[in-house]
């Protein structure tokens, strides 16, 4: 038996006791110990029956997720052990209860389908999230689980891959009985009764399929095409549940078809290197987990605006007590009635109850002065983007807070030393660059100043977890990250209706791409006169002659800031959200590209997303080479959890590496040729290009680096 899996006694019980930290993963050696363990008990005809259970906090995660890069670059088949395993657990003549606490996931649900009980904790948590991998389940779920919750259902669990209470699923069937009180214990009395009826093995395979309702799987599926655009898994994930119907062993084979069709698609690969990546970004180098984490009970924030009251609400719903404080009475009257509306439209949409509402109400702790701030551990100071502004502010919080406190600013694009120059502990300052709307977005870009301690970013890394966002450090440059590169994405995206293509193509084709929203959009949601702002800001930064974009100045002066005057680069009739496309703008753009004696031409869809995507990794690989980024993985993340870029496309820099890094230096060579010099080549694209490299190759050797 493997050192992963122990097998003890209770009497005429054998406790087979997984061990392989942190998640109990199915890893080499887990299945082979579980084989071996059962096949002990069942040539030993004192034991009666058995008990899967998992050492330390939980059950099974499922599959090992690092083994299938393994399977797809053809190192090693698909589950063999798994494969071997499930069989002799559902036909062992001997009753086998899983017993669950923490999670049982993917192969760990399928694991105890295959046990004939399965008992659990109140709090335990199941499911099949495979899809969240752009898998489906591969060893029996698809086939197992219809036949105890019926088909609509089982597809509903495999196609979405949301988690299932314990309470929901003793009452849908997954589970035969709660457990309260210590659950081995309680597994044991349960295989007793078992025992005590006569011990007889109950195989899912052997049940009939529950009666099929129409209706409820044509909303599952109906649910499942609204939620998925342009994801390949939890169709697939259908599909094999529909095939349930057939005979078992037809069904196990049509599922490990389309297993086998996930696991080999790009989707599947990108979707695993966001699973890490998030993972990834948590773990930075030269700051290791011994370096202590400044605790935080009390927040702080200044300015109830449109972030100040978001990022209140996110601490508030970690249960973080925080001050908020304004100027004045009008403005924060304001700022907190925009933080009611927010909780009763969550709670109106079921995600919260009233009574939850009313207790992250009371956290929120609104104030004028800056009389209880020595109680915060930490202050995030969200007022107008201004230097003055913010180094005024930064002076005021050095005199009213204790020397421990972390001084944060949602500045997203300031420089966070310059606003650290207004203290004299610019140790305790760093950028917490939320994203609107700031309860919502999971993105925390944490900016790092040159003086910025390492227990400040620890604590700040933590505290992003806290509050459930991904934190992502990043260096001090202007834009950051994220905003950086998204500076030549729009830019393109303007020049190209000024060659030829219109507003709703160019958003279109991005959208086609995967994007959450086409730029257009976006800009119109963020507001134009934000655009307008930023870009005159550094407009004295622009070399003479670089080409500028020529519509955003029409439509400012006219007013149209965007969704929020009801109108920018399209019309929102009577303050809704709906984008219509407009006439006008067309007409202004094609007089602009005339006067500019630009020749307007048909521009194709793989161009767009070429020319808007490309300059973003080039922008991308600037910032690695400058170390504002310290991996791909990180930007990448910054994408996915900042800027709508699709999960399945694994992020821009992953994206880039699909493609090929040569295929993208050499269009990047033909832009600069046609359209000039803002398009030259990063010089670290131009290398792992020429040197048949990855970004991912560089992540990769910094790690190692790192180790
Ligand atoms: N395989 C390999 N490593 C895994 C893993 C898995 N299935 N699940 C988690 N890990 C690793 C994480 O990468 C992390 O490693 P790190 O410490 O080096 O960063 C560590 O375990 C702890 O994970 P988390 O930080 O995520 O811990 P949490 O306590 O926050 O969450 C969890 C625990 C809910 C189990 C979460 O890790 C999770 O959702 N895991 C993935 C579950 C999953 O997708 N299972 C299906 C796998 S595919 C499958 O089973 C196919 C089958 O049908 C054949
Ligand atoms: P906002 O204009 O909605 O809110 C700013 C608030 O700060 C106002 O209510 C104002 O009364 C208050 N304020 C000004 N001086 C103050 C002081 N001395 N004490 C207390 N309150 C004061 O602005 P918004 O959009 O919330 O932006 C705030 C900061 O967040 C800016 O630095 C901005 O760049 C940044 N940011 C904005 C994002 C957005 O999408 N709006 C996204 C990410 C960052």
């Amino acid at each position: 038996m493997s050192g992963l899996v122990h097998l003890t006694r209770d009497g005429d019980i054998g406790i087979i006791t997984i061990n392989n930290p942190p998640v109990n993963a199915l890893s080499i050696g887990v299945p082979e110990g579980m084989a071996a363990a059962i096949q002990t008990c069942c040539k030993d005809p004192s034991v009666k029956a058995m008990i899967l259970i998992g050492g330390g906090t939980t059950f099974i995660a499922g599959a090992d997720i690092k083994e299938f890069e393994k399977i797809t670059s053809g190192e090693k088949p698909i589950g063999n052990a798994l494969f071997q395993l499930f069989p002799l657990l559902e036909n062992c003549s001997k009753p086998i209860i899983a017993a669950i606490h923490g999670t049982a996931l993917g192969g760990g649900l399928e694991t105890a389908m295959c046990c004939h009980y399965r008992v659990a904790a109140a709090s335990a948590r199941v499911g099949q999230p495979e899809v969240k991998l752009g898998l489906i389940p591969g060893a029996g779920g698809t086939q197992r689980l219809p036949r105890l919750i019926g088909l609509a259902k089982a597809a509903e669990i495999c196609a979405g891959g949301e988690l299932v209470s314990a309470a929901e699923a003793a009452r849908i069937g997954i589970l035969d009985q709660l457990i309260d009180g210590d659950l081995l214990q309680g597994a044991i009395a349960f295989a007793r009764q078992v025992i005590a009826k006569g011990g007889v093995p109950c195989k899912t395979s052997d049940r009939p399929i529950p009666p099929y309702d129409p209706q409820a799987m044509s909303a599952v599926k109906h649910a499942v095409a609204k939620r998925s655009r342009g994801l390949l898994a939890p169709q697939k994930a259908i599909e094999a549940v529909e095939a349930a119907s057939l005979p078992f062993e037809e069904g196990l084979q049509r599922e490990a078809e389309l297993f086998a069709e996930c696991l080999f698609s790009e989707q599947s690969k990108a979707l695993i290197h966001v699973f890490f990546g998030e993972r990834e970004v948590s773990k930075i180098p030269g700051i290791g987990q011994e370096v202590s984490k400044l605790p935080i009970r009390v927040a702080a924030v200044v300015g109830a605006g449109t972030m100040g009251g978001g990022i209140a609400m996110s601490y508030a719903n970690a249960g973080i007590p925080v001050l908020l404080k304004e100027t004045g009475q009008e403005a924060l009257e304001r700022g907190l009635a925009n933080l009611r509306k927010n909780y009763a439209a969550t709670v109106q949409k079921g995600r919260m109850t009233q009574a939850e509402m009313e207790q992250r109400w009371e956290l929120i702790q609104p104030t004028l002065n800056y009389d209880r701030f020595t109680e915060a551990d930490i202050v995030v100071e969200a007022v107008f983007e201004g230097m003055e502004l913010k180094k005024q502010v930064f002076a005021e919080l050095e005199k009213v807070t204790r020397p421990d406190a972390i001084l944060a600013s949602n500045t997203s694009t300031l420089d966070i030393d310059a606003i650290a120059t207004a203290t004299s502990r610019p140790q305790q300052v760093i950028g917490h660059h939320f994203f609107s709307p700031a309860n919502v977005m999971r993105l925390l870009e944490i900016v790092r100043g040159k003086e910025t301690s390492p227990q400040v970013i620890a604590t700040s890394m933590a505290l992003a977890k806290t509050l459930k966002k991904v934190g992502v450090l990043v260096g001090n440059c202007h834009g950051f990250v994220g905003n950086r590169m998204f500076g030549p994405y729009q830019r393109e995206a303007q020049f190209l209706v000024e060659e030829g293509a219109s507003v709703q193509e160019v958003d279109a084709a991005l959208v086609d791409f995967g994007m959450a929203l086409g730029p257009f959009s976006v800009a119109d949601l963020a507001g134009l006169d934000v655009a307008w702002r930023i870009r005159h800001e550094v407009q004295h930064q622009v070399p003479q002659g670089t080409r500028q974009p020529l519509v955003l100045d029409t439509l400012y002066e006219r007013g149209r800031y965007g969704q929020k005057t009801g109108a920018g680069w399209y019309r929102y009739p009577d303050g809704s959200r709906m984008a219509i496309p407009d006439p006008d703008v067309q007409q202004w753009i094609e007089e602009k590209s005339h006067q500019s004696g630009i020749v307007r031409r048909d521009i194709s869809k793989e161009e767009i997303v070429e020319r808007v995507l490309y300059p973003l990794i080039n922008e991308g690989a600037k910032i690695l080479a400058e170390g504002i980024a310290a991996r791909a993985v990180d930007i990448d993340m910054i994408y996915l959890y900042g800027y709508g870029f699709p999960a399945y496309r694994g992020g821009p820099m992953w994206y880039a590496d699909t493609v090929g890094l040569h295929r993208v230096y050499e269009r990047i060579c033909q832009f600069e040729q046609q359209h000039g010099a803002e398009w030259s080549p990063a010089p670290l694209l131009k290398k792992l290009a020429e040197s048949g490299k990855k970004f991912s190759d560089l992540d990769r050797d910094r790690s190692i680096n790192r180790d």
